[in-house]
């Protein structure tokens, strides 16, 4: 963020539960390192999970902690970030109502992720008007704390556009009120899970955050590789495997070699490749499980510092939406 003075960083996740490996490597660390360089928010979208999944809320609150719980194991820092959640601060609600009077419906049908949903998921109906107003939500939380940059994966990407030309349209109205935030666009590290597939909880392929290093394991060496290799002799490209992808996270760069050339030549076997791996990755795993069950066993203490990030969010949003009502001549508040 070197063009920024005071950079401030806003983003955040649906709660769906405890996070894997891809939760971590996609976007947690990318965080983590962002504490450094800006004032960071974070929070749960609960509202957002709502515009895809109304239909089962009962586990939300649950998901909610324990997603929590993750954030602060991995190195989320309540006394440098803002952890929040949505819901929980009514503005982002009052934002998204004000910000609806001045979005076109054609940018919200024309976004493409819109669009792409609406044919994948035909599971449950999705013709909803706040299906179609995520992208005006999801600006709202983002322009609520006037956000400089925001770290999301490609697939939020024409989201975020979205709320620059939201933003410019508020400006262009009312005065300049709200900066224009600038994706940060993650490197997604590519985290496959233990099938070969995008690791995702729904595929059940996912090696979750703070598993123990004996179940970490046992996953680790369950795991499909490149479907070359049927026997020992078999050369493999490296490219189409899962486990390389996380030695490229978790080894060092002469390891990541080793593993390159070998496998490519077939000079090592998977097993000697995975068990490698896990030098690396099952110690991890149990630093992980440590500061989780830490936290688990003072669940107060977590609690305690959520209710401090909502009210630091709290008092920004407020501060923010008497800017807003003022410039929309809301003002009148008698
Ligand atoms: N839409 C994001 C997702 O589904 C979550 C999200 C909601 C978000 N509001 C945000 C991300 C604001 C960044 C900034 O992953
Ligand atoms: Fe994957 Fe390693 Fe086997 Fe190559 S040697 S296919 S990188 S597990």
């Amino acid at each position: 963020m070197p063009d920024t003075q005071n950079p401030v960083v806003v983003s955040g996740m649906r709660p769906t539960g405890r996070l894997h490996l891809g939760h971590l490597h996609g976007a947690l660390s990318n965080w983590v390192k962002l504490q450094d360089q800006g004032r960071c928010h974070f929070f749960s979208a609960d509202w957002h999970a709502l515009t895809t999944s109304y239909h089962e809320t009962d586990k939300l609150k649950q998901a909610e902690l324990e997603m929590f719980v993750d954030w602060l194991a991995a190195g989320i820092d309540p006394s440098r970030s803002v952890l929040f959640i949505q819901s929980n601060v009514k503005e982002h609600a009052e934002l998204f109502l004000l910000l609806g009077m001045i979005t076109p419906l054609g940018w919200l049908e024309r976004s493409p992720s819109y669009k792409e949903m609406r044919e994948q998921i035909t599971d449950r109906d999705l013709s909803l008007y706040g299906f179609l107003g995520y992208p005006v939500l999801m600006a709202a939380d983002i322009i609520l704390y006037k956000a400089t940059h925001v770290p999301v994966g490609a697939d939020q990407v024409t989201h975020l556009e979205l709320t620059r030309e939201i933003a410019r349209k508020f400006n262009f109205h009312y005065g300049e009120v709200f900066p224009e935030p600038k994706p940060l666009l993650t490197e997604a590290a590519k985290v496959v899970g233990i099938d070969g597939r995008k690791m995702s909880k729904s595929y059940g392929n996912a090696i979750e955050l703070g598993e123990s290093a004996a179940v970490t394991t046992k996953k680790i060496m369950g795991a499909v590789t490149d479907p070359a290799r049927k026997r020992r002799q078999d050369p493999g490209n490296p490219e189409t495997c899962g486990i390389f992808y996380l030695h490229k996270i978790y080894s060092d760069d002469a390891t990541v070699r080793w593993v390159d050339e070998n496998c490519r030549t077939a000079g090592i076997g998977c097993v000697d490749c995975k068990k490698k791996l896990l030098e690396r990755l099952a110690p991890d795993q149990e630093r992980m499980r440590e500061k989780r069950e830490a936290l688990l066993a003072r669940p107060d203490d977590v609690v305690d510092v959520v209710r401090e990030g909502n009210r630091r969010a709290r008092v920004e949003a407020a501060r923010t939406m008497e800017e807003v009502r003022r410039a929309m001549h809301l003002d009148l508040n008698l």
